[in-house]
Parts: C-alpha cells; sequence; structure tokens
C-alpha cells in the first residue's frame, strides 16, 4: 500500500526510498487507490531521454474534471472548491461550491462546443484572476480542448504570437480586468492581437468592468448570454491518459516562447499527490495560493492540485498593495487562510513597508508558509518566519519549473527540518543529480554543479508545442541522458539542495522568467539602435533587475538619452510586456565581444552588479577598451 499523507521525516525517507527503488510500483499504487480512471493502464512507465519519449499510464483512460469536481460531489457537494476575492474589498467574496462549480463548468463547457470546439483544438484564454478563469480551464478539459494559458499582463504582440504558434481556435477573454486602482482594457489587447490571428474563429468575452468595448460581429460573443442558455450537463469526454491537457508558454533564452505540453494522467496523479503533502492539507482547510493562474503555479497549485484534493482554493484577483500593503493579511484573516503560497518578491515587498500592516490582522489559522519563482534571500525568509508565522508555521521553499508541472524539491512541512534559502530534499520519485561541466555527475556534499533530474516523474512536459526537436535541444542534450533544468544548485553537508539561480539566459524578475533575446530583439527594432545586451543585476524587491547595454547607430545627431530610454522601454512594453521593462539603461560604444563575436555577458553581468574587482578572463576580449568606457559610465 502506498502512502498518501506523509506525516514524519521517516515516514518521508521510507517512501522516497520505496519510490527510487521501484518508481512504477511507488506511482502505480497512488494512481490506482486516489484516483478515478475510466479504464485502467496498460503500462505504470515508458521512457527513454534520447528520444526524447516519456508516457506514463499509457493506456488508461480518464477525464480530470470527474476527478477535480464530480467525485466529490457525493460527499462534499456543498463545500466550497473555490473562494473568489475581489480586487476590490468593498465587492462581496463569492463562493463556489464543488455543485456550483459543477455546473458552471459544465454550461461553460456547453458554450464551447456549441462553437465548434472539438477534442484536440486549442483555446486561448487572456483573462484576469475571475471565477471564469479557473472555470474555463476545466471546461476545456471537460471536453478535451488543449488550453492554452497567456498571463494577462503580456503584450498584444506576445499574445498573437502564443495564438499563432499553437493554432488556436478560440480566445476568452474579458471587457477588462482591476489592477488595484487601475483598469486595463483587456478586449482591445486582444482585437489588437486577433489582426494577426487568422485561426481564431470566436471570440468570448467575460463581463467584468463594463467598460464600452466593441465587439466584433460574428466573432466576439458575451460569456453569459450563452452560459444562461447552456445545459448543466456535460458528459466529459474520455481521454488517453497521454492526451495533451494544455499548453503553457515559458520564455527560452532564445528564440520564440517555447510552448510546453502538459498530459493529463501523469500530471494529475503528480500534482495531487505535490499539493497534499507539500501543504498538509487537511479537510476544512483553506488555501490560498496568490500566484496567476497564468503562471504554471496557478495551473497546478490554485486549479487541478487542490481541486483533485476536494480542497478550498482561494482566488484572489488583486494585488498586496490595493487598497494598503495590508490586503494580503486582510483575506488571511477574513478566511482563516490555512497555507499561504506566495512568491519571494513579494514578500520583500511587503517586509519594505513594515509589520505595522500585519500587526492588524489575525494571522493565527495559518499552518504552513510557501514560496516559489525564486531563490528567497535569507532576511525575507526570517521576516516571513517571524512574522507571518510568528515561527510557528514552517515555510516550504519549493523548487519547480514549468517543464516540472509540479514541485520538485521542497520540504514537506512538520516534516522535513527547514533551513533558511534551501529548498531541502526531493519530493517523493525525484532523482536530482548535480553535474560538473566536463557533463559529469558530482557525488557526494557539499559540492555543487548544474541541476539535472535522472529519472521521469509523471508531470513533466512531454515536448514544446510544434518543435520536439528544440525540446531535445533544450532539455536532453546538455547532459547525456538526464533533464537539464537551466539552474544552478549546491548540495549541503547532509544533502539538502539550495538553488543558486538560472545559467542560462533567462532572467527571474519578480519571480517572472525573462529571456534575454526576446528583449534584445524588442530593442533592436527601434531605429536608432545598433546593438543591445540584457543582463540581470541584483535588486531588492524584484530579486533581479534588468540592466540594458545599447549602442546606437551613429546617426551624426546627438539624441535626448531620456527620451532614447522611455521609447527603448516603450517597444518592450508593445512586444513583450510591461514586466520587461529594462530598470537602467546604458548607451555604450560598444560591446565587449570575443574574437568569434559573441557577447561576453559575464562581464557585462558583473559591471551591472558592481561586482567589477575580478572580471575573469579576459584574454578573449576583441575590443578591452570597451569595457573601460564601460566601467567608467556604469549606472
Ligand atoms: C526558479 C515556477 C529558487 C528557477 C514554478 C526555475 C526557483 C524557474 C524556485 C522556473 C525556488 C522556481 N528557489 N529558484 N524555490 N522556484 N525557481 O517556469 O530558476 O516560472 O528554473 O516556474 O524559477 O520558473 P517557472
Amino acid at each position: 500500500m502506498s502512502n498518501y499523507h506523509i506525516k514524519n521525516f521517516p515516514e518521508y525517507f521510507h517512501e522516497y526510498r520505496k519510490s527510487v527503488r521501484n518508481p512504477e510500483l511507488f506511482w502505480e499504487e497512488i494512481a490506482e487507490e486516489h484516483f478515478l480512471w475510466r479504464k485502467k493502464w496498460d503500462n505504470v512507465l515508458n521512457w527513454d531521454f534520447t528520444k526524447p519519449e516519456v508516457k506514463w499510464f499509457e493506456g488508461a483512460q480518464l477525464n480530470i474534471t470527474e476527478n477535480c469536481i464530480d467525485r466529490h460531489l457525493y460527499t462534499n457537494g456543498n463545500k466550497n472548491a473555490i473562494i473568489f476575492e475581489p480586487n476590490n474589498p468593498e465587492e462581496p467574496t463569492e463562493y463556489i461550491t464543488y455543485n456550483q462549480l459543477s455546473e458552471r463548468v459544465n454550461q461553460f463547457a456547453n458554450v464551447l462546443k456549441s462553437k465548434g470546439i472539438k477534442k484536440g483544438d486549442r483555446v486561448c484564454i487572456y483573462l484576469p484572476m475571475i471565477p471564469e478563469l479557473a472555470i474555463s480551464l476545466l471546461a476545456c478539459a471537460r471536453i478535451g480542448a488543449i488550453h492554452s494559458v497567456v498571463f494577462a499582463g503580456f503584450s498584444a504582440q506576445a499574445l498573437a504570437t502564443r495564438i499563432q504558434d499553437s493554432d488556436c481556435k478560440m480566445v476568452i477573454t474579458s471587457d477588462g480586468s482591476y489592477r488595484g486602482a487601475k483598469t486595463i482594457d483587456l478586449k482591445g489587447i486582444v482585437d489588437d492581437a486577433l489582426e494577426s490571428c487568422p485561426t481564431i474563429e470566436s471570440c468570448l468575452v467575460a463581463k467584468r468592468i463594463n467598460s464600452n468595448i466593441s465587439m466584433k460581429e460574428g466573432r466576439d460573443f458575451w460569456l453569459q448570454p450563452l452560459l444562461d442558455e447552456a445545459s448543466k450537463d456535460c458528459e466529459p469526454e474520455i481521454m488517453d491518459s497521454e492526451d495533451p491537457l494544455f499548453i503553457l508558454y515559458t520564455s527560452g533564452s532564445t528564440g520564440k516562447p517555447k510552448g510546453m505540453v502538459h498530459t493529463t494522467g501523469g500530471y494529475m496523479v503528480y500534482t495531487a499527490f505535490t499539493f497534499k503533502n507539500v501543504f498538509q492539507y487537511r479537510e476544512g482547510d483553506v488555501y490560498w495560493c496568490t500566484a496567476d493562474i497564468g503562471w504554471i503555479t496557478g495551473h497546478s497549485y490554485i486549479v487541478y492540485g487542490p481541486l483533485a484534493n476536494g480542497a478550498t482554493t482561494l482566488m484572489f484577483e488583486g494585488v498586496p498593495s490595493y487598497p494598503d500593503f495590508g490586503r494580503f493579511w486582510e483575506v488571511v484573516e477574513k478566511h482563516k487562510v490555512n497555507q499561504f503560497y506566495t512568491a519571494p518578491t513579494a514578500i520583500r515587498a511587503l517586509a519594505k513597508e513594515g509589520v505595522e500592516h500585519l500587526e492588524k490582522y489575525d494571522l493565527s489559522s495559518i499552518k504552513v508558509l510557501g514560496t516559489v519563482g525564486e531563490p528567497i534571500n535569507e532576511e525575507a525568509w526570517h521576516w516571513y518566519d517571524d512574522n507571518v508565522g510568528k515561527k510557528k508555521a514552517p515555510i516550504v521553499d519549493t523548487w519547480w519549473q514549468t517543464e516540472t508541472g509540479g514541485i520538485m524539491i521542497t520540504p514537506i512541512p512538520f516534516s522535513t527540518p527547514t533551513k533558511p534559502t534551501y529548498a531541502t530534499l526531493p519530493f517523493l520519485g525525484i532523482q536530482p543529480a548535480l553535474m560538473d561541466e566536463n557533463g559529469k555527475e558530482i557525488k557526494g556534499n557539499q559540492v555543487d554543479g548544474r541541476l539535472c533530474i535522472k529519472f521521469p516523474w509523471p508531470s513533466m512536459a512531454r515536448t514544446i508545442w510544434g518543435n520536439h526537436q528544440r525540446y531535445k535541444e533544450t532539455y536532453f542534450s546538455a547532459f547525456e541522458n538526464k533533464y537539464f533544468t537551466g539552474d544552478g544548485a549546491l548540495r549541503d553537508e547532509v544533502g539538502y539542495y539550495r538553488i543558486t539561480g538560472r545559467v542560462d539566459d533567462v532572467i527571474i524578475v519578480s519571480g517572472h522568467n525573462l529571456g534575454t533575446a526576446p528583449i534584445e530583439d524588442a530593442i533592436n527594432e527601434h531605429p536608432a539602435v545598433a546593438e543591445s545586451a540584457i543582463v540581470g543585476f541584483p535588486h531588492d524587491i524584484k530579486g533581479n533587475a534588468l540592466y540594458g547595454y545599447v549602442t546606437l547607430k551613429d546617426t551624426g545627431e546627438s539624441r535626448d538619452q531620456d527620451n532614447l530610454r522611455k521609447e527603448i522601454n516603450q517597444m518592450i512594453t508593445e512586444q513583450i510586456g510591461p514586466i520587461a521593462k529594462l530598470d537602467k539603461i546604458q548607451f555604450t560604444s560598444g560591446l565587449p565581444k570575443t574574437r568569434s563575436g559573441k557577447i561576453m555577458r559575464r562581464i557585462l553581468r558583473k559591471i551591472a552588479s558592481r561586482d567589477t574587482s575580478n572580471l575573469g578572463d579576459t584574454s578573449t576580449l576583441l575590443n578591452p577598451e570597451v569595457v573601460q568606457d564601460i566601467m567608467d559610465n556604469v549606472l
């Protein structure tokens, strides 16, 4: 018998050993005992990292929404599935029971069908954090359509690129969104994007801000009237375990965003099992993850993982600073939140505002605290532990990725002793390895290297949409027969892992992954720009911020530099979104390059971080004079 709920450290070790010695048996027992399958699998696992190909529970049939909704109706139909807390605290909270969720998902699914959406079709979802967002994911899953959620902070161009890449047939959006005191014209952004998206046949529009928007005849439809007419019954489409459930785009170091493809059975099993253990969710608890469903954290740990466990999951539309910096704590008190999961950047922003915002509220319901998205610095860790958890709530520093689908390295609260800044130990079934630059595994403790995973786990992404070759090259080529994460890590004297950060050209800003190449591409389109290089530098709140080195074409006229900076950031906002704006832009006479013409980013990173005591090996530099010039003018 498998142990679905780990309660102490010896149990963790016992189960971990089982999960590594005989992974197939381990996962088979978890899958069999805790989920609803229409047909059992023929094979637990089939894998080959050289192709790469990974299949879990092959031949099994299921629908994930039966697991996330229907099966709870018999016992827990009147329990809250989703608690929706609006941006404006004056607006009432919305409570959605499992019964209501079932009806709303089915109605939505019937609307999708009435607009011609079928199994395997791609549906782009561009919505703010309102209940329709969670419901639309589940409605797609109900009928076997593949959802592709695009975070509603991306620009029209970024949205269009993602719609085009996976040939979406439909987009679901709203008239607009609230963000603190601001409103955002989402439908206007969608209209711009759709000018270059010929595959889109229809656009469903949820009403949120009651703004005056234009609706294109024959293409755009208000959602609510369609829902009102739709039946509350919808038979689930029976899916194969390996049928795609969703696509979610993530930035790469080069090229366009990668549409990571997640499939059904393994993703469900792994997100549900990790949710139960990493947050130690107990019946009756209220769980809150502050992420946006536009990111993987929201997919796995607002929607699928919690609902598969019949949990109550809180969805928050707003921001931590509105109407003031006490908002998170007001919500915690109001709903007696038991598990609270957020990003280090939010913790740092709140810490900066002082503890008086916390002291007004009763946080005694909190049992477990979590962080995700970037390394958490020691100061933020202690602030969280002291002031939010009052030293009584263990902090789970969860390391994982869009590509991994679920949490990979994490403490299990009340079991694993925590250590500030350490994600600690692999979750059950996860086999990490640290590799050196020559591709050899580094054994033993007190070492650091590149973090790889040696063995498949159920929720790993199976491919990049439309580009399996890129999937292979990005994740399975750097180290033979291993999945390469792109992160560096160290292992301490007892075997605990600490993630040290990206080792590629992805920069994590406020917990969001940003590839440098697409930002450089955006800048280089400015007519005055000859060339640019983007690097990260440490930032108190964002973790990293972006520093741009820009060389201008010689136009023979002197330009207003501040104006140029604004124009450059405007181009980035249009092409990617405001999250990718540069904090600093330095105009330079050139960029340091190797003899083969490669930009030496290592040097630029050091200069931007004001860490120039040792620039490392500069012998291959073609133009050393440029380096001095850049250092003299650093911002
Ligand atoms: C980073 C988010 C340190 C890491 C779930 C990873 C972290 C990237 C942690 C994935 C953590 C995530 N400690 N670094 N606890 N969690 N990261 O795809 O660099 O948005 O590769 O997935 O975030 O970001 P993504």
